[in-house]
């Protein structure tokens, strides 16, 4: 061998030996263009191994983007959302992907009372409040992110400090809301922390729509749906509970078994839902894990499979009956039932009902919240 191409050779070898698999790089901030009073809004791409990748924005910490491969390892972009943050700030955007709260969920009347002091919220879903308000709930305010990478993956941090008294809440809280992609999984983490300087009640969740065939296809009811959950939480009609814990069994919310999402959605037409919109209790979670099993959700052209997994005491499953036909990402349309919502959080309007796990969090304690979503195919 002459010297160039032995020289060469050892070129390539070291260059395998010194690459690692895996670049720990952390993501880098782009532009996402501006909200309508002129901040900018900037995006991150995070990204695992197995072909998993989803775009994060600091408008709202709100996930915009997840594509996953489906069984033959085409990737499609699985949740409902817009090419732009004007179509985020329009009237077309039902909370898709955002951080929801600071409760989200409904607040009977917007009315709570909290150490002797009675507390009015917006009501911005008459009669009652709804996912943290009207104006400055977290789903429209533009974060601070940290993006970063290490041995394990890739993540942006958003964090946001909510001033005492906005949209009506007492107390200025600190929220993180973390999203992770393992490199070697199809997943992504979503872990929220808040801390107040005045007692408060906080409920997080994300509010993803998913369609596992890919946003824009027409419909959800065709997906099979399992919840981990023998009760739910019964409610007026205006969707706050009665406060009773019930049985799904002989309902048809009994999706203990991976059941048709269209199979018995019939049974709701007529109710103030207009479908599946309730709040399922998840069953104990298994006392050596961190976390319990939420749901799972299966579509069976694609082979795409959800799984679920949460530090959350409950679910709300609502199967997008209000969605109106907007156009959403290229234009796509966003049919009545054409995606789902899966929320992990503490039960609707539970800072009314002291009987319900409780959502206040007092100066010195640390909120913290943990929910994964795992993508697999076959
Ligand atoms: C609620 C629905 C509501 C929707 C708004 C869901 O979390 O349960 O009742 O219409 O959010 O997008």
């Amino acid at each position: 061998m002459n010297l160039f191409r032995r020289m060469s050779a050892a070129l390539f070898l070291l260059s395998i030996a010194c690459v690692p698999a895996w670049a720990a790089e952390a993501p880098q901030a782009e532009a996402f263009g501006k909200t309508k009073e002129g901040t900018p809004v900037e995006i991150y791409t995070l990204k695992s191994e197995k072909g998993l990748s989803a775009k994060v924005m600091t408008y709202g910490a709100t996930l915009v983007q997840l594509h996953v491969p489906d069984k033959n390892g085409k990737l499609a972009d699985v949740l409902l959302g817009f090419d732009d943050v004007a179509g985020y700030e329009s009237e077309n955007n039902q909370y898709f992907g955002c951080t929801t709260g600071r409760v989200c969920n409904r607040i009977a009347k917007g009315k709570f009372t909290l150490e002797g002091k009675e507390y009015e919220l917006a009501i911005n879903n008459d009669p009652n409040h709804l996912h943290g308000g009207e104006k400055r709930s977290l789903d429209k305010v533009v974060w601070k992110a940290r993006a970063y990478a290490n041995d394990k993956g890739q993540g942006v941090t958003f964090t946001y400090t909510s001033p005492d008294g906005e949209e009506g809440y007492p107390g200025a809280l600190k929220v993180t809301v973390n999203f992770f992609v393992p490199k070697d999984a199809n997943r992504i983490g979503i872990r929220y922390k808040a801390t107040t300087d005045k007692a408060t009640p906080v409920n997080l969740t994300n509010h993803a729509y998913f369609n596992l065939a890919g946003e824009g296809s027409k419909t959800v009811l065709d997906h099979m749906l399992r919840l981990n959950a023998d009760k739910y939480t019964p409610t007026d009609d205006t969707l706050i509970p009665t406060g009773k814990i019930e049985n799904v069994a002989d309902t048809d919310l009994d999706f203990r078994k991976p059941k048709r999402i269209g199979a018995r959605i019939k049974t709701y037409d007529e109710s103030a839902a207009i479908g599946y919109d309730h709040n399922f209790v998840l069953n104990e979670k298994p006392q050596d894990k961190d976390l319990n099993l939420a749901a799972m959700l299966y579509h069976k052209d694609s082979g795409r499979r959800l799984r679920i997994m949460t530090t959350e005491p409950g679910i709300q499953f609502y199967s997008g009956n209000f969605l109106k036909g907007q156009q959403g990402k290229g234009g796509k349309v966003y049919a009545h039932r054409s995606a789902c919502c899966l929320e992990t959080q503490h039960y609707p309007d539970s800072v009314n009902h002291p009987e319900f796990p409780s959502i206040i969090l007092k100066p010195g304690q640390e909120f913290s919240s943990f929910t994964t979503y795992g993508f697999t195919a076959e």
